[in-house]
Parts: structure tokens; sequence; C-alpha cells
């Protein structure tokens, strides 16, 4: 009888050397494969089993790390945002700010890490490096940290100081880049010298996410509005950062066969929109976004502009009034992200009583305010910035009055 653990031999295959591995690390041909069989069997069968059972225990308690993470938390709120009773239309914010590491990119870590650990992509003792604005950054510290690997965030030299802090509470490292184009390559460079891995949210999030259900952010939105008068909301708007969470919540949509429609609104300084207006994914911007989190260089290869109905471009000096707004509003600070999805919330909505219709429409709290106390929330770095939110306040409190929209 052929015995498969009984040849053990280095292998080269395809021309790789033992210790190579591809850009999303799978492993070649190497020292510790069991390698079975050969010509000297009569099946003429080749076996390699490369069992790892160390391994396997300690993915093994990695995993139920991260599930038991998710276990001990409770959902997130839909929360209302007042609006004249006689409008007949409800707005609602899905205050992702509540999550343990304070954003909606608690979700997605927690996915890219389940996504990266099931796929053999994450080692013991070997670092995960992300490209990112911050946020991501400070959610997967805080899952590096569960699990008990190393993390190292590449972020744009700009980003919050608050966000930087945190992802070193986390126990994670900043290694920043002046240049916000070069996070990626820059990334994939330090995993390569490390042996880490990549984790790559730009490419990864809209497929690590379970759009099918799991309580993902779509399906709990639409549990929350069932006792609500407009169930299904007309409109959600997201804003874009990977692209992940909007084709997470319109892929769900037209999965569930819902009529709601789904906005994305992009800052300036971002390719998003020009992208999805030409259907040229290889569109570039040379200036990084001023709202964070959300505004890209190029189109990440998470965004998903076909199942996108509509987008808006929004001015930065709107996104910062709109969040200002929100505070005056609810008594609650947002990051500029929100500003930005709040301020085409508004549009629909005045659309909407122009037009005479009732209805629902959804948006995002995507993270805290006191991230940026020095930034949004601070008139001296408006004025650096050459920011000027006087107009649009005056429109956000006119169409907060009676309905109207400059436009
Ligand atoms: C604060 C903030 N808002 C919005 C987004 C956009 O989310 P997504 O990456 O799912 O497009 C991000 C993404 O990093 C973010 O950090």
């Amino acid at each position: 009888m052929l015995d498969r653990f009984s040849v053990v031999y280095p292998l080269m295959i395809h021309g790789m050397d033992a210790n190579d591995s591809d850009e999303t690390g799978e492993r070649a041909a190497g020292a510790g494969d069991r390698v079975g069989g050969g010509t000297g069997g009569c099946t003429g069968t080749v076996d390699v089993d490369r069992t790892d059972t160390g391994y396997r225990d300690w993915l093994k308690e990695a995993v139920r790390k991260v599930q038991a993470d998710a276990n001990r938390s409770a959902d997130t709120h839909l929360l209302r945002f007042p609006l004249p009773e006689s409008w007949g239309i409800d707005l609602y914010l899905k205050d992702e700010s509540t999550h343990p590491t304070g954003s909606l990119k608690h979700r997605l870590a927690r996915s890219l890490f389940l996504y990266g650990l099931c796929n053999g992509w994450i080692r013991p003792g070997k670092p995960v490096i992300e490209a990112s604005s911050g946020s991501t950054a400070v959610s997967e510290a805080y899952f590096a940290g569960l699990v008990g690997v190393p993390f190292v965030a590449v972020l744009p030299r700009t980003t919050a100081h608050e966000k930087q802090r945190l992802i070193e509470f986390h126990g994670g490292q900043c290694h920043l880049v002046d240049d916000p184009r070069t996070v990626y390559e820059v990334s994939a460079r330090l995993a390569a010298e490390t042996g880490g891995h990549y984790m790559d949210q730009f490419t990864y999030a809209e497929r690590a996410t379970d759009w099918r259900g799991n309580n993902n952010i779509a399906e709990s939105m639409f549990q929350q509005l069932r006792r609500e008068r407009y169930p299904d909301p007309a409109w959600i708007v997201a804003t874009a950062g990977t692209g992940g969470t909007s084709a997470t919540i319109a892929r769900y949509v037209r999965y569930m066969q819902h009529d709601t429609r789904i906005c994305v609104a992009d800052p300036e300084n971002s390719c998003f929109f020009d992208g999805w207006l030409t259907g040229d994914r290889s569109v570039s911007c040379d200036r990084g976004s001023r709202i964070e989190g959300i505004g890209r260089p190029r189109m990440e290869p998470s965004f998903v502009p076909g199942a996108i109905d509509r987008m808006m471009k929004v001015p930065d000096a709107a996104s910062v009034a709109a969040v200002r707004a929100l505070d005056t509003a609810i008594g609650r600070k947002a990051g500029g992200s929100t500003g930005t999805g709040l301020w085409s919330a508004f549009k629909i909505i005045a659309e909407m009583v122009a037009a005479g219709r009732t209805g629902s429409v959804v948006t995002l709290i995507c993270d805290p305010g006191d991230r940026y106390l020095d930034k949004y929330y601070s008139d001296a770095w408006l004025a650096a910035q050459g920011l000027d939110i006087a107009p649009y306040a005056a429109a956000i409190d006119a169409f907060l009055a009676d309905g109207s929209w400059p436009d």
C-alpha cells in the first residue's frame, strides 16, 4: 500500500523557490510539505499534504476570538433626524460610531480578519499591514490585538492625530507617507519585507463582507425599519472609501427585491464620481481628500458602480456645514463623511418635499466627531483650508425651515 507520508523532501514547482509567495500570500511548494507517491507508486498519484496541526489549533482559536467579539457586541442604533411633521418624510441615521472601535469600519475589519484567517493569509507571528486613511486601521489594530498578530497601518501624514493615537492605543504601529497615492505600494512592500499579509481593504472590502445577510449593515437597517411607517426607504445614501459599504447595501437591496434606490455622495478630490459617470475605471486625481475616510485618488476595486443608482459630488464646505447641523439637531458630533452623506440626503428630501412625496431616507453616522475636533470643528482649520461654510449652513437652515433647496 502507498504510504502518503513516507517521502519527505523539498520541492520546486512552477520554477518557484520554496519560500516564494504570490501577492495573495499563496505558498509555493517547499520544505515541510509531506509528499507521497511518485514514480515508484502503483497508482501514479502524487500526494502533497500540508496539514499543520499547530497552525490549525491557532487558527481555530483566532476565529473563535473574532466570533466571540461579535457575539458580545450589540447592534448599532437607527437614530431619527427631526424634520417638520407636515412633510410626511422620515430621515434616519444608522449610527455606526457606536461600534467598539468607533466607526463603520469595525464591521469591515471583522470581515477582513475572518476572510484573511480562513484563507490562510494571516499567520501566527506575522504582521498584518494595511493601507488606510485611519478608521479601518483603528478597527484592524483592535482585531490584530485580539488575535495576537502585529499590525502596521500605512497612513497619509495628514491623518487625524486622534486616529493615529487610537491605532497605537490598540497596539498597532503607524507608518506615515507624504503622498497619499503611495499607501498601496508601501503596504505591499512592507508585507513582502516582513513576510506579513497586506490586508488590502480597497480590493477585498466588497468580497469579504457577506452581502446577502448575516446581519450586515443593510439587513440591520431593514430589520430596524420594520415597525416604522415607511419601512422601505425611498433612498439610502452612503459614501465611498473602499466602496464596500455602498456595494453591500446596494447588492442586498437588489437581492431582497426592495425598491429602495442607492445614492453615493462623493467629496472633492475623489475619483468615484467621475469613474461612475464615464465608466472609466482608470481615472485618477492628484490631491488627497480632505474628508477623511472617503474620496480616493483612484477608482478602488471594491467600488461597484453598476449597483449604484445615483451619485452626487458634494463640496467639502457643504459636508462640514451638514455635520455641524447634525450636532445642532441631535446633539451628536460626527466625522466629515457623515456630513457628505447628510447633505445629499437633505437634497433628496428637498426634492421629495417639492414633489409632494412622502417616505423615508436613510444615511449613516460613519464615525464620531471627537476624532476631528481640530479639523471639521475648528474654524482655524476651515480658514486655513479656504473653506467658507456659511452659504451651506444658510441653505441647510432654509431647508429645515421650509424644505427649499438652493439649486
Ligand atoms: C469615516 C468613514 N466614512 C465612510 C467610509 C466609507 O466606507 P467604505 O470603505 O465602505 O466605502 C469610510 C471608509 O474608510 C470611513 O473611514
